[in-house]
């Protein structure tokens, strides 16, 4: 399985340098998480952000739009080194829209659905998907605790796209750590995120190969 820690959970006086650190620890992918204050109540980091960290590392960035309008900022995300831009089917945006826009501009564009939303819901989108990102906990905040009950999503995801023949990736995103990542890779999932199970870990590198490894250690 591929690991994406989330910048969340860094320390946000020094992200050039907790780029570096994840990059040297084993990451796969870099995921930025974006908020606007409106479709979540936090606020976080924008594409001023994003472009002032990207030339700490060569990993894919992963940007997770939690935002009422992503389709308007798309062409921000993009310029600012999105390479994989996943946006909430409950945001506001025209969904094929907006995923023709991502891909308008050379990105991989993956759908997000919170805890409450069906997964059957991005049924109708997967052939022009990249990847799913299944949320495991509420939008909106790193450190909360992990909703195994999100994984039967998973399953139905990796089956529906088995049965049309896609291969769109699945990831999952929140409270993934050394604990609950068991349950996720017997899911079939290809992608963790991971952001205070890999940053607040007293080894980086020791937290990405454990979470790297979860589906080899499966029975
Ligand atoms: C939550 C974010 C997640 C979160 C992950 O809204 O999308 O990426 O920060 O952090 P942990 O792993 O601490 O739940
Ligand atoms: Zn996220």
């Amino acid at each position: 399985m591929k690991v994406a820690p989330s910048l969340l959970s860094c320390d946000f006086s020094k992200m050039g340098e907790e780029v570096v650190r994840i990059d040297r620890a084993g990451a796969d992918l870099v995921h930025l998480d974006v908020m606007d204050g409106h479709f979540v109540p936090n606020i976080t980091i924008g594409p001023c952000i994003v472009s002032a960290v990207r030339p700490y590392t060569k990993l894919p960035f992963d940007v997770h739009l939690m935002i009422d309008h992503p389709i308007d900022y798309i062409d921000a995300f993009a310029d600012a080194g999105a390479d994989i831009i996943t946006f909430h089917i409950e945001a506001k945006s025209d969904i094929d829209r907006t995923i023709e826009k991502i891909r308008q501009r050379g990105l991989l564009p993956g759908i997000v659905i919170k805890p409450k939303t069906p997964v059957e819901s991005v049924f109708p989108y997967l052939d022009k998907l990249y990847m799913v990102l299944v949320m495991t906990v509420e939008p909106g905040f790193g450190g909360q605790s992990f909703m195994a009950d999100m994984m039967p999503k998973i399953t139905a995801l990796k089956e529906e796209c088995k049965k049309r023949q896609l291969n769109v990736l699945v990831e999952v995103d929140g409270g993934v750590s050394e604990k609950t990542v068991g349950a996720v890779a017997a899911a079939g999932a290809d992608i963790c995120v991971s952001g205070t199970g890999v940053f607040k870990a007293k080894d980086a590198a020791a937290a990405i190969k454990f979470l790297q490894e979860s589906d080899k250690n499966l029975c």
